[in-house]
């Protein structure tokens, strides 16, 4: 598997010669390209079969990288990131013509930016000169990769490289946020900043839809979803409701005796969220290698990182 490595002189070489490279974050892998370059950037739309009007992020090493792209950054934005960078919080800021290509941010007057908390994607941001446009590494619609076998499993045709940085910590994508121009804070996809969080630093925030214009793609209703059907209920009521068919359970705590153990994931046994949350997408992934006909699973508690868990399986099972 020589394309994944920890050479951080071939990730450089690559970005910088507008080739794609797979990237680690806290959250999940990313698909990385120079955000300064609209060719490479491209590339990633063509990867990832991904339709050119969803935005990318734009991952920086700091704050300060960015100020000479954006316009004036509210006071709430500032507590935000002044607590949570690095970190899986993804701001949206008002950009300023001529600075990060309107590719990026699909013509959107508005661009999400984020500094990572991982320290291999930290110091490769240091030492590029450009920031870098990176969606999470799977292709357009599919659960999101958390280590960098599953970025190979479907796109090492499309990479120059996957800079291995073990598995991701916490295991579902950063939180969006943005402030509008009535000073509302809103959060436009929950993840891994809770917005219990959020709230002890800003007050209230409005969980409402963002501006129709703006194209979320995580926002999409079917989204992270795997190949087999995932339906989500009352495990044990679902299991009597399918008894005759070839199911994989995907369980918060519990472990169902009559299943066998190949076919379940238990996510957290102890009843963390946190460990949930890390553990959600590899297990959809491999129970659907299983080929079973239906993904049983159920709803998490929802608070902390529950409702990010809740939003990817309500997305998961929509169709
Ligand atoms: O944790 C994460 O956010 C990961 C890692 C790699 O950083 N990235 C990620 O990227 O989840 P992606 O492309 O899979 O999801 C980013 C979401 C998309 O739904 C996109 O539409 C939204 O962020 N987004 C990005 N820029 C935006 C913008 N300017 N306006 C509105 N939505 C935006
Ligand atoms: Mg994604």
């Amino acid at each position: 598997m020589g394309v994944i490595g920890k050479d951080l002189e071939k990730a450089i070489e690559a970005l910088t010669t507008s080739e794609l490279v797979g990237i680690p974050t806290e959250t999940v892998y990313g698909l990385a390209a120079n955000a300064m370059n609209p060719n490479a950037v491209t590339r990633i739309f063509t990867a990832k079969d991904r339709p050119t009007f969803h935005p990318l992020i734009v991952h920086i090493h700091s704050l300060a990288q960015a100020q000479n792209w954006v316009e004036a950054i509210p006071p709430k934005i500032l507590k935000l990131t002044d607590t949570l960078w690095p970190g899986p919080l993804t701001i949206l800021l008002k950009r300023k013509a001529g600075g990060i290509p309107d590719i990026v941010t699909g013509g959107s007057p508005w661009v999400g930016l984020r500094v990572p908390q991982h320290p291999v994607t930290l110091e490769l941001l240091n030492r590029l000169p450009f920031p870098l446009a990176a969606p999470s590494a799977n292709r357009f619609g599919y659960v999101s990769p958390t280590t960098p076998q599953h970025v190979a499993d479907q796109l090492e045709e499309e990479v120059a490289y996957i800079l291995d940085g073990g598995p991701s910590l916490i295991g579902v994508e950063s939180t969006i946020v943005q402030v509008d121009e009535e000073d509302t804070c809103r959060v436009l996809r929950p993840g891994g900043v809770s917005i219990e969080l959020i709230q002890t630093l800003v007050g209230p925030v409005s969980l409402a839809k963002p501006d129709t214009s703006i194209r979320t793609s995580g926002t999409l209703k079917s989204h992270y979803a795997t190949q087999t059907p995932v339906v989500i209920g009352n495990i044990a009521e679902l299991l009597g409701e399918n008894e005759s068919k070839k199911v994989g359970i995907l369980s918060f705590q519990e472990f169902y005796p009559r299943i066998p153990s190949e076919y379940q994931r238990v996510l957290s046994p102890q009843g963390s969220l946190a460990e949930a949350a890390q553990n959600l997408f590899a297990a959809m992934r491999e129970l659907d290698e299983l080929d079973q006909e239906l993904i049983l699973t159920e709803k998490f508690p929802e608070l902390g990182l529950g409702r990010a868990i809740n939003d990817r399986l309500q997305r998961a099972a929509a169709r």
